[in-house]
């Protein structure tokens, strides 16, 4: 069917006379996929165990006479008041114990038993009923999981949390080693002791955070198995997804990755944030990487604007395409929307849409159609690769531990992930992310910034890697802790500290106040002198050789960059956050250390290369030129060089075929853009 092409449609809100205007104005913008059924619980079940699917029944069958296939959700992201009512233990509750009440959506425990038991019955009827029509494509289990509710502190999650644990220690003994209960006198005598860790007079239990934070995404994916053992059960060859929220801290992606059959995102850029296409890039590249390299769609998006930021910038004239755009080259092969209708009532109803409150004499909808007719040109890019030789660490339980609290600094891991991914998303080149106990022989290099919880076996792995002729990037607060977070001894690193070849002897972090004392000073002659901010730290080196060192102050003279050679290959380390030029030099080098170049490097321009395809992307707003030479896909057209206008993109056509009738691109691969 091509790339898939739609987005959420939510026919129940309007009379059914629309419908048929709706299927027009779909045919008219190429749609082929819609997502139904998101959030229509209390209409397919507006009583208890009392179900009407008539509506349901009639959305399918015009659809599937339309020829749009059909994404259908399980409807279980919102319980309807008659449950909460009947229910009102299943609610769920912040750590103060305050209760998160019904009148909005996710109003539920994701542990309680009567959410549970009436999502599993409300889906096997409409298994039961959709499991085999003829529209279905793909079913889609409730909705952003975790999104508001991840968190749970309520009496359902305190027994749950008390199973769980029990499973994963076996007995109280072992818990009250992992949790380090001996300080301030924690110690437990039984399970049932134990609590989640709601708000307390001073800092919590750190291991007890982090175990929550473990305990609470996988709440989560019960809650997902549940539903999809049971839609498995009537339709076994049905792709089952839900949609993921790009790096989302609550819910550990890593784990929930293998039970998808396919990968989805939403992805809301922010217009007003000059970094949102490489934020947006990052989360194309974490999707991709969480499908092992497969296809993802992207399952949300806006066509302009969202309701939910304090000020909702629009999208420029053609910056929708290049975002979407931007996520096929990434590896997506559908894009849609929330939603396809602009509401007329709820919270939403300012949100951008495809068919908006002003109709389609507008902008908006000629971005809709001119989408459509783009991803139709683009089919032969369906299925193909983004391949990566270099890969980033992305890890949650890190994540979740570093900014748990009394931590020698106030970090931010995802910024700090960030500031790496965008030096090499500015070089164009390719970026896979990877779980820290991933097998990394395909990758040249790894960067592995403040992955703080170094378990001895993932620390013995990464060591391997290097052994064996990896490079790889740690930065400061890196092997800090084991997988309980306690210490390692010694100097830091863990099962690391040869391969890096520097002891860390006392953490130095600046204030983050903007003053002078917020910065520190580097000099080296391999990326010149720059700043460092956020952390500094006494490091001695080793065996490693000292490429930038501090100067002035305590640290004068001190390793701020060393490179260590460990085996055959190389293992470096970075003890402050350099300023982005520095970052960038610093990548640079690496890259070149192990002859890792760009292909299409380019100032200013996105360039990403999908299996015979070159997108080449300016999400700037003023025009680029390049050197590069071809076929655009898009339009069928030849060019001795490509002009893009603001937000324009082109698509050049790399396959074998194309390059011999048209100017080789691979003669003169340089982005060398203008600005005019
Ligand atoms: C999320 C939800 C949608 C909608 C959009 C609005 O992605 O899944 O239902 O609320 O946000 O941006």
């Amino acid at each position: 069917m091509g790339l898939r092409y739609g987005g959420d449609y939510n026919p129940e809100q309007w009379a059914e006379e629309v419908w048929a205007d709706d299927i027009r104005l779909m045919k008219e913008a190429g749609v082929n996929f819609v997502t139904v059924g998101v959030f229509s619980w209390a209409l397919l079940e507006p009583a208890d165990g009392v179900f009407e699917f008539g509506w349901l029944d009639r959305v399918l069958d015009l659809l599937h006479s339309a020829g749009i296939r059909v994404d259908l959700a399980t409807a279980t992201a919102s319980p309807p008041p008659w449950l909460t009512t009947a229910h009102p233990e299943m609610l769920p509750e912040d750590e103060l114990g305050i209760t998160r009440w019904p009148g909005s959506r996710q109003q539920y425990s994701p542990t309680s038993p009567a959410y549970r038991e009436h999502a599993a019955r409300l889906v096997r009827r409409m298994a039961e009923r959709y499991g085999s029509h003829p529209a279905l494509d793909m079913w889609h289990i409730n909705n952003e999981y975790g999104c508001h509710t991840n968190l749970d502190y309520s009496d359902n999650a305190a027994v749950a949390f008390r199973v769980w644990l029990s499973n994963r220690y076996g007995s109280i003994e072992a818990l009250n080693a992992a949790w380090g209960t001996i300080f301030w006198s924690q110690r437990y005598s039984s399970f049932e002791e134990i609590l989640p860790p709601r708000i307390a007079p001073n800092f919590r239990n750190p291991t007890q955070l982090l175990d929550f934070h473990r305990f609470s995404s996988n709440a989560l994916l019960e809650c997902f198995l549940l539903e999809k053992a049971i839609v498995r059960e009537y339709s076994p060859d049905i792709p089952v997804t839900t949609n993921f929220i790009g790096a989302f801290k609550p819910v550990d992606y890593w784990s929930w990755a293998p039970h998808l059959d396919v990968i989805s995102d939403d992805n809301y850029a922010d217009p007003l944030d000059p970094d949102s296409p490489m934020k947006a890039a990052f989360s194309r590249d974490l999707m991709r990487s969480l499908g092992g390299g497969k296809p993802w769609l992207l399952m949300e998006q806006a066509t302009s604007h969202v309701q939910w930021r304090p000020t909702n910038g629009r999208k420029a004239t053609g910056e929708m395409q290049a975002l979407s755009l931007q996520a096929v080259a990434r590896g997506a092969d559908g894009i849609n929307f929330f939603q396809w209708r602009q509401s007329t009532s709820g919270a939403e109803k300012f949100h951008s849409s495809m068919v908006p409150h002003s109709g389609t004499d507008t902008r908006i909808w000629r971005s809709v159609v001119e989408l459509g007719s783009q991803l139709a040109a683009l089919s032969s890019v369906q299925g193909a690769a983004v391949p990566a030789r270099v890969a980033l660490v992305l890890d949650w339980e890190s994540w979740w531990a570093i900014e748990a609290g009394a931590m020698p600094q106030t970090l931010d891991y995802l910024a700090t992930l960030e500031t790496w991914y965008k030096a090499l998303y500015e070089l164009n080149v390719p970026v896979d992310f990877v779980h820290p106990s991933a097998d990394l022989s395909a990758y040249e290099v790894v960067f592995a910034p403040q992955l703080y919880l170094l378990p001895d076996e993932i620390g013995s792995r990464l060591a391997s890697y290097v052994d064996g002729g990896g490079t790889l990037v740690l930065t400061y607060f890196s092997g800090i802790a084991d997988e309980n977070d306690h210490a390692h001894l010694g100097g830091y690193l863990g099962a690391l500290r040869e391969v890096v070849g520097v002891r860390i002897e006392e953490f130095a972090p600046l204030p983050l106040d903007n003053t002078p004392h917020s910065e520190v000073h580097v000099s080296g002659d391999r990326f010149g002198d720059f700043t460092g901010t956020i952390w500094s730290e006494f490091v001695t080196a080793v065996t490693a050789e000292t490429l930038a060192k501090f100067s002035g102050g305590d640290l004068d003279g001190l390793p701020a960059v060393t490179k260590n050679s460990f085996g055959h290959g190389a293992a470096w380390y970075v003890a402050t956050q350099p300023e982005p030029a520095a970052v960038a030099a610093i990548v640079d080098t690496v890259l070149a250390s192990v002859g890792v170049r760009p292909e299409f490097a380019g100032a200013g321009l996105e360039a990403v290369r999908r299996g015979d395809a070159l997108f080449l992307i300016n999400h700037r707003s003023s025009p680029a030129v390049t050197t590069i030479s071809g076929t655009d896909l898009l339009t069928g057209r030849t060019h001795a060089g490509f002009t893009l206008q603001p937000h324009g993109v082109a698509v050049v056509d790399l396959a074998p075929q194309a390059q011999t009738t048209h100017p080789s691109p691979a003669r003169d691969r340089k982005v060398e853009s203008e600005v005019h």
